[in-house]
């Protein structure tokens, strides 16, 4: 896919609903008695591998629309045995919340995914779980993993690596435990906290502060009926060509504004980025608006391992951003970035750098000398990785020369109407 510089972004535009919630809506409402249904679901790559692998379990899920859901939930303890290996795709957070759900299931199940998913750490999910008695085998400290769930006990456990996958599966073992409550502790800033929303609106109890949620176990999780906001990390790349792009007036409405989730846009004020959030409102219990974006100039700044977690996806164009921006930025304690659907210290500052970014990769993070000039451009791969080909796309916009990136479909995994949303809204 060839992108094309481009003179301003400008118009009116919505992304599809939270990932991150859309898995979570689907997981627990396959756990809950009767019928949820949750409408601007976000279908994607990442989503279709939650429903494919719920019906593995024989869930029922009903598609009336193209973006509305229904899920017969199967209760708590009624997932079915599935014949083959549970699949799942290139979805990290399907795998390790599922994880915490079979956990407390009888019988055994091995969850797989494709090569990207096999090669990430499974292990911080395994340790815990076997904790609270769950048997439970990885490969390599990878997938496939195999659990064997039973009777499971509380426990209190201090994550060791900033990651709501990590937290979201113990809490959702924590449901099926003998007693309660089980404790996850975080040790910097709180990990993206939609698990514990939604299940405290499903009629768990749960107890969430920024360095601690707690669970207490239930008989039966109530359904869901929810209007999904859109993805704050898919509006991100359209906020930062708005942002690079003079003359650009961009306004992306319904935007998911959890405060765990827009450290992005903290960090993009205070580089001066000139962006208003208006028609604050609650959507799928969750704090939403919209967003007016008017282009600017921007100035370095540094992030540390405090503020990673609040925009881990979303560092990848951060990077990007500081390479315009005036002086040195700095990004530390963002070693979980290594971790991700590629390694992206490595994937995000090698493509950069061909592009005509000066940045240089750290072991945990980063360093950029920013020019506040356009980049040459040229050409890079995705790395299979879905934030890196929408990278590309965005570094194309706001280059010189143009940007080419190879398998640029991997977008679909989260955002399949990216580029078409793009050029709607792309003045050259
Ligand atoms: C997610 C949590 C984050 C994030 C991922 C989605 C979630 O991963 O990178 O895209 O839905 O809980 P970690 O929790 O592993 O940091």
């Amino acid at each position: 896919m060839r992108i094309e510089p481009a003179a301003a972004l400008v118009g009116d535009v919505a992304v599809p609903g939270v990932k991150s919630i859309s898995h979570r809506a689907l997981l627990f409402g396959a756990i809950a008695d009767g019928e949820s249904e949750v409408r601007n679901f976000g279908r994607s790559g990442d989503i279709e591998s939650t429903m494919r692998a719920l019906r593995s379990l024989e869930v029922a899920i009903d598609e009336p629309d193209v973006d509305v859901v229904r899920v017969h939930g199967a209760g708590l303890r009624g997932l079915k045995h599935p014949a083959a290996p549970i699949d799942c795709g290139n979805a990290g957070t399907l795998l390790r919340l599922l994880a915490g759900i079979l956990a407390g299931q009888g019988g055994e199940f091995t969850l797989s995914g494709d090569d990207s998913l096999s090669a990430r750490p499974m292990e911080r999910i395994a340790i815990p779980l076997r904790e609270m008695g769950a048997r439970i085998e990885t490969t390599d400290g990878g997938a496939p993993v195999v659990i064997e769930g039973g009777a499971l006990k509380p426990i209190s456990y201090e994550l060791p690596v900033a990651s709501a996958q990590v937290k979201s599966c113990v809490l959702l073992a924590g449901l099926y435990a003998e007693s309660g409550p089980t404790v996850v502790v975080e040790r910097g800033a709180q990990t993206r906290d939609h698990t514990e929303r939604m299940l405290s609106a499903m009629g768990v109890r749960v107890q969430s502060s920024p360095r601690r949620a707690s669970i207490w176990p239930v008989e039966r999780l109530q359904p869901l009926s929810l209007e999904l906001p859109g993805d704050f990390s898919s509006a991100a790349p359209l906020l930062v060509a708005a942002t690079l792009l003079a003359g650009s007036e961009l306004r992306v409405h319904g935007v998911n504004l959890n405060p765990t989730r827009t450290g992005f846009l903290d960090v993009l004020e205070r580089m001066g980025a000139r962006i208003t959030v208006f028609n604050r409102r609650m959507l799928a219990g969750e704090p939403a608006g919209d967003l007016d974006v008017r282009s600017a100039e921007l100035v370095a700044t540094h992030i540390g391992p405090d503020e990673v977690p609040l925009l881990v996806d979303e560092l990848p164009l951060f990077a990007l951003a500081a390479g315009m921006a005036r002086g040195e930025s700095v990004v530390r304690g963002a070693q979980e970035l290594r971790a991700k659907e590629s390694d992206r210290i490595a994937t995000v500052t090698n493509s950069l750098r061909t592009l005509g970014i000066h940045i240089s990769e750290r072991d945990d993070g980063f360093g950029v000398r920013g020019v506040p000039t356009r980049p040459k451009g040229g050409g890079m791969g995705s790395a299979g990785d879905h934030r890196l080909a929408m990278l590309g796309a965005i570094a194309g916009l706001v280059s010189r020369e143009g940007v080419e990136v190879e398998d640029a479909e991997v977008v679909a995994i989260s955002f399949p109407g990216f580029f078409d949303l793009l050029e709607s809204v792309t003045k050259r």
